[in-house]
């Protein structure tokens, strides 16, 4: 690289113009931060005629890709343009060209993250990442640097602004889910077609990529355990709310010994926990370190200008390398980067081994000795309740309880004997709670 960082874009949406803004506009900062000037010099997108507010000369645009990718005039590829193809083969096609790139995919790092770190150590070239997850909100090199002398024992992420306005809104205001997802549509918070983020994918994909990092070990979206947000009813919320509870959408990751759970699934937490209070389309990452003890990084973890913020930093940290002239080793082992080396292997938990407290709602028959043959279940079981709740409906009654910690195999088949006792209508729903008991 020259006195100036050349930077190709690939893709000009809401990420790619933000980041090619604030590369104009905040240039001075920039250049005496990085020790180098940083300038845009090529961009790809898919239509040319489409009109955009970008401080890029015309000229400099093109709608093939690999223009950018193979162009002289670009030191580093900024993927910006989303999905796995053609991202990944052009990708791979920089590394081949010695460039290092940055990227705010996280499908593509969800999914093929050890070809892609595999590919950038074998050109021996950088590839960064911390707009993939939480936007702007700091997190990976956080976890990469600044924690890498502890171990991490947990942590808890709110990682999907879409669903966690959702149920801020079902908390708040008293919506159903479906008025809660038709004002986030209409606020542009949810996609039309917002199954990747009610169902948990997108957040799958964020606890895969944090996980590795704070395990040490390759965990793919596909690996996490997942459950999303359709089945939650205003009923869940106001129990959780009487309760002294909060329903959120959790990635959880824990490491027990040589094994890790990795989930993302809905979950009571309580009302005084820090992540309660991460209210309509914030995320925010709540750590535990054996030494550090808890943290909390909390932000806009979407949006163009602070995904860029991110998008930008990671520019700059590979401007500042070049011009010390160092080699980089942010991504981490010098043979296998971003992918941990395994020096002490470890399994991932299937989810029936692992252990929550539970919230039950359930609609039984208002009649004597109903409570006493739901408790020999869960005796049967070894699933010991904490709390029982009834409330009475005529010839009906909701029942809800909250267990201690129990093993996820043992409450499945506890629900499952429940569903056989006659005097049981429903169970109508479970959540995990979490962070409440030790
Ligand atoms: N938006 C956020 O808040 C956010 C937050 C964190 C991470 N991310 C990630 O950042 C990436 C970009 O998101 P975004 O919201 O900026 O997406 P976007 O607004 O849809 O922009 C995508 C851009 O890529 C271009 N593009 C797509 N396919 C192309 C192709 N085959 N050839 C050339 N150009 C192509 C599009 O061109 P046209 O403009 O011509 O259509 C567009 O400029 C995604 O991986 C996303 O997951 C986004």
């Amino acid at each position: 690289m020259g006195d100036v960082v050349r930077v190709g874009l690939l893709g000009c949406g809401n990420v790619g113009a933000a980041v090619a803004r604030m590369l104009h506009e905040h240039g001075d900062e920039i250049s005496r931060r990085a020790g180098t000037a940083i300038e845009v010099t090529r961009v790809a997108v898919r239509d040319l005629d489409k009109p955009r507010d970008v401080p890029v000369p015309a000229g400099l645009f093109t709608d093939d890709p690999y223009d950018v990718v193979r162009d002289r005039d670009v030191d580093v590829v900024v993927e910006v343009m989303g999905g796995i193809e053609p991202a990944r083969s052009l990708i791979l096609e920089a590394f081949r060209q010695g460039k290092p790139v940055v990227t705010a995919n996280k499908e593509l790092l969800a999914t093929l993250s050890r070809e892609l770190f595999e590919s950038a150590a074998a050109g021996r070239v950088d590839l960064l990442y911390e707009a993939a997850v939480g936007g702007g909100i700091p997190l990976i090199r956080p976890l990469r640097e600044h924690l890498a002398g502890d171990r991490i024992v947990r942590f808890m992420g709110i990682v999907n602004g879409t669903t966690n306005y959702i149920l801020t809104r079902m908390t708040e205001d008293g919506w159903s889910l479906g008025q809660a997802l038709a004002d986030a549509q209409r606020l542009g918070f949810a996609e039309a077609d917002p199954s990747a983020d009610l169902e948990g994918h997108d957040a799958a994909a964020k606890a895969a990529i944090l996980a590795s990092i704070a395990f040490d070990l390759p965990v793919a979206a596909g690996d996490v355990y997942r459950e999303g947000i359709m089945a939650i009813t205003p009923d869940d919320i106001r129990f959780a709310k009487q309760l002294g509870y909060v329903v959120k959408l959790l990635a959880i990751a824990e490491g027990d010994g040589q094994e890790v759970s990795v989930r993302v699934h809905p979950a009571m937490i309580p009302a005084g926990h820090p992540l309660a209070s991460v209210r309509e389309s914030f995320n925010a990452v709540y750590i535990e370190g054996e030494r550090v003890g808890p943290l909390m990084l909390y932000g806009r973890g979407a949006g163009g200008d602070p995904t860029a913020t991110s998008v930008v930093g990671d520019v700059i940290e590979l401007a500042r390398s070049r011009t010390s002239g160092g080699a980089r080793s942010l991504i981490g082992h010098a043979d296998h980067p971003g992918v941990p080396s395994e020096l002490a292997p470890r399994r991932l938990k299937p989810i029936e081994e692992m252990q929550a407290q539970y919230y039950m709602l359930m609609r039984a028959a208002d009649r004597p000795g109903v409570l006493a043959t739901i408790a020999l279940v869960f005796a049967e079981h070894m699933v010991s309740i904490k709390s029982v709740w009834q409330e009475g409906h005529a010839e009906e009654a909701q029942i809800v309880l909250i267990t201690h910690r129990a093993r996820e195999r043992a409450l499945q088949a506890c629900v499952r004997d429940l569903r056989l006792i006659d005097t049981v209508k429903a169970v109508s729903s479970v959540i995990r709670v979490e962070a409440a008991e030790p």
